[in-house]
């Protein structure tokens, strides 16, 4: 007889807790799929989360965001062109990635134009909302944030690069943007333009020597087990929007959009904080799994002056000689100099 009234109860207690399940976990009205190309250890899957909590707290779980890092649902060039297109609603994206696409967002690929990430952080909070315009114009898609995450460094298999010549004979993946591959001619080598989605295996396979990204993709990406060397360079602040489809956008009420752009905007406050607390722990870990971080090279100031001799040939590639300059003049005007 006990033995019967425990099964009843238990049996009333899981019909119960099911149905308080039913009645609480409310379907979302609206469903972002959010698309990035990074290991779940990059800075850049920390922005995701961050974002889907707060989307999730703004729109009282009426949007939920869906999270897909590591490239699963296409690389960074292909996704976005679903992301113009609505198919898939948003991405995480670094810009020379979105430059093919968007040019505009160009001008933040000029090499050399950022001393440190400060200085980036403080002119695209000024250009931010003319360079939207743009990206919707050039590619139907708007950012919500628009963040950056520390220089992109130099890692290699081979040798030690502590000046310009050493880069000879050395096989450097970069991404398909015009005027990186450019740069890197200047400084005497012919670049390997590649998707980031192919990097790791090739890097394993010798098929490249080396690439640059952020140190926090070092870590990250585990580069640290098929790379020797980091040499600092500073040609280039790695940075990024969080995209969303402006057509799918549009299509949202009102307070959802509010609600989208300011968690965008609170994800880009915690993650610029959180980028400049974090680069010093992640060399210290990458000396500790054995590479070898060299610092800047002792001729940086002639990687940047042959880097800086490039700009003018590409503006028409990144929005146009007008935009070009009312970037750099904003620039002087924003930092003082
Ligand atoms: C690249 O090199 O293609 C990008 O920096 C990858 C990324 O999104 O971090």
């Amino acid at each position: 007889m006990k033995k019967k009234l425990l099964i009843i109860s238990v049996l009333v207690m899981l019909v119960l807790s099911l149905g308080i399940g039913f009645t609480f976990a409310k379907e979302a009205d609206y469903v972002i799929k959010l698309s990035h190309g990074c290991a779940e250890s990059d800075p850049t899957h920390l922005v995701a989360l961050r974002f889907k909590e707060l989307v999730s707290i703004y729109t009282n779980n009426r949007v939920e965001v869906q999270i897909y890092p590591n490239n699963q649902l296409g690389n960074e060039q292909e996704v976005a062109q679903a992301v113009r297109l609505g198919t898939i609603q948003a991405e995480i994206l670094y810009t020379g990635n979105l430059q093919p696409l968007a040019p505009s967002v160009g001008v933040l690929q000029l090499p050399y134009i950022f001393n440190n990430r400060q200085e980036t952080r403080k002119v695209i909070d000024a250009i931010m909302d003319e360079l939207n315009e743009r990206m919707i114009k050039e590619a139907g898609v708007r950012a919500l944030l628009y963040y950056e995450k520390g220089f992109r460094v130099l890692t290699n298999s081979k040798k030690p690069v502590t000046k310009i010549d050493d880069l000879k004979g050395l096989k450097i993946r970069v991404s398909k943007t015009a005027v990186t591959i450019k740069t890197f001619q200047e400084w005497g080598i012919d670049p390997i333009p590649m998707a980031w989605d192919e990097v790791f295996s090739a890097l394993q396979q010798r098929v490249i020597d080396g690439q640059e990204n952020p140190y926090s993709a070092a870590l990250a990406c585990k580069f640290y087990e098929i790379q020797k060397y980091i040499t600092e360079i500073h040609y280039l602040n790695w940075s990024g929007p969080l995209i969303i489809s402006e057509k799918y956008f549009m299509s949202l009420p009102e307070d959802i959009q509010a609600a989208l752009i300011r968690a965008g905007k609170e994800t880009c406050e915690y993650i610029t904080w959180k980028v400049g607390v974090d680069e010093e722990i992640i060399k210290k870990e990458l000396e500790k799994k054995g590479m070898i971080l060299l610092g800047p090279p002792e001729d940086e100031e002639i990687w940047a002056e042959k880097a800086k001799a490039i700009w003018s040939e590409f503006y028409d590639n990144i929005g146009g000689k007008e935009w070009a300059e009312k970037v750099i003049k904003v620039k002087k005007e924003v930092l003082g100099y």
